[in-house]
C-alpha cells in the first residue's frame, strides 16, 4: 500500500469535527487513524497543549496515516500539538490512554477503500487477489483458511451471524464442494452461481462482509470500545461513531442508549446523521454511513 491508487476521502467530515467540538488544549482520540483524513481535520485544530493519540492495527495504514501527519505537524511548526500514534486494535485502548483524560473520541468503523483498492489484501470480490481479509497482517487467520478448514454448519452461522444472509446455507454449501478456494475470484465466482444478485446487489457482498467482520472481530472491537470509552473520558467529554452496516450501527445505538439510561450518556443524535445528496455524489461510500454522537455526563 505504499502508492493508494485513490485517496480515501472521509466521510461525514464536518459533522464529525463539529460534535467532537475541538478545543485547541484538549486531548482526542481517532481510534480508526485510516488515511489520517478526520486526525489531520483534529490535528489541525489543537494546539501546542493539545494532544492527538491515533490507533489503527493495520501496520500499512498506520504508516500512512503517520506520514500525513508527522507532514501536517511539521506545517504547523511550534504550534503543533504532541502526536501519539499507536499501531494496536482499538480494544485495547485502555491499556494506552489514561482514565478520565480523553476530550474526545472519534471511530471510524471497518476499512478504507484502500484496502479494498488493494487486490492483494484480499477484501473485494470485484478484484482478484490472494484470500486475506486480516486488517491485522500480522496475526490471526486469513480468509483462505476459514472457507477451506470450517465445517460447513459454522460456516453458514457465520455468514448468516455476520452478513445477515438469508441465503447462507446454499452459500456454505458451494463453497464447500468448490473447495479448495483460494482467492477472492474464485469465491466471488462460486458464491455469485449459488445465490443471484439482489437489488442488483452482487451475490457476494454479504459473504465477504461476513467474512471480514469474522476474520477481524469486528463487533467484539466495537463492543469492547464501548465498554472502555465511559472510564476514558472527562465529564462533557464527546464520543462520536460512524458505522457503514446495520450489525455495527446496532452495537451503536443500543450501547449509548443503554448507557443514557445509566446517566453515563447524553444523546446529541437521537436520529444518525447521514451524508447529504452532495457528499454522497461526491463519494458514494458515504452513502451507508450513520453517525452518532453522545457527551459523557
Ligand atoms: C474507515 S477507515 C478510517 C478512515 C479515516 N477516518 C480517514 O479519515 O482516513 C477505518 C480504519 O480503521 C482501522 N481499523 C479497523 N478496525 C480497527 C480496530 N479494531 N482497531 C484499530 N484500527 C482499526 C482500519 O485499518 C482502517 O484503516
Amino acid at each position: 500500500m505504499t502508492q493508494p491508487k485513490a485517496r480515501h476521502v472521509p466521510v461525514l467530515f464536518e459533522e464529525a469535527l463539529d460534535f467532537l467540538r475541538v478545543r485547541p488544549t484538549g486531548t482526542y482520540v481517532d481510534c480508526t487513524l485510516g488515511l489520517a483524513g478526520h486526525a489531520e481535520g483534529i490535528l489541525r485544530r489543537l494546539g501546542p497543549q493539545g494532544r492527538l493519540i491515533g490507533f489503527d492495527r493495520d501496520p500499512e495504514m498506520l504508516g500512512l496515516a503517520t506520514a500525513r501527519l508527522v507532514k501536517a505537524a511539521a506545517e504547523m511548526g511550534s504550534e503543533a500539538p504532541h502526536l501519539v500514534l499507536i499501531g494496536e486494535a482499538f480494544s485495547r485502548i485502555g491499556e494506552h490512554v489514561e482514565p478520565a483524560s480523553v476530550d474526545g473520541l472519534l471511530a471510524d468503523f471497518g476499512v478504507s477503500s484502500l484496502h479494498f483498492d488493494e487486490a492483494r489484501r484480499g477484501f473485494s470480490f470485484q478484484a482478484d487477489g490472494p484470500l486475506d481479509m486480516r486488517i491485522d497482517t500480522r496475526s490471526g487467520p486469513t480468509a483462505e483458511q476459514v472457507v477451506n478448514e470450517m465445517d460447513e454448519k459454522e460456516l453458514a452461522n457465520l455468514i448468516y451471524e455476520y452478513g445477515e444472509e438469508r441465503r447462507s446455507r446454499t452459500v456454505a454449501r458451494a463453497i464447500v464442494r468448490g473447495r479448495p478456494v483460494t482467492t477472492t475470484g474464485q469465491l466471488a465466482r462460486i458464491v455469485a452461481q449459488a445465490v443471484p444478485p439482489m437489488k442488483h446487489i452482487h451475490g457476494a457482498t454479504k459473504t465477504f462482509q461476513a467474512l471480514r467482520i469474522y476474520i477481524n472481530s469486528e463487533l467484539d472491537e466495537i463492543r469492547a470500545l464501548f465498554e472502555a470509552a465511559p472510564q476514558l473520558l472527562k465529564p462533557s467529554a464527546r464520543l462520536v461513531v460512524i458505522s457503514f452496516h446495520s450489525l455495527e450501527d446496532r452495537i451503536a445505538k443500543d450501547s449509548i442508549r443503554e448507557g443514557a439510561q445509566q446517566g453515563i450518556w447524553e444523546i446529541l443524535t437521537r436520529k444518525p446523521v447521514t451524508a447529504g445528496e452532495e457528499e454522497v455524489d461526491r463519494n458514494p461510500r458515504s452513502r451507508s454511513a450513520k453517525l452518532r454522537a453522545a457527551e459523557r455526563q
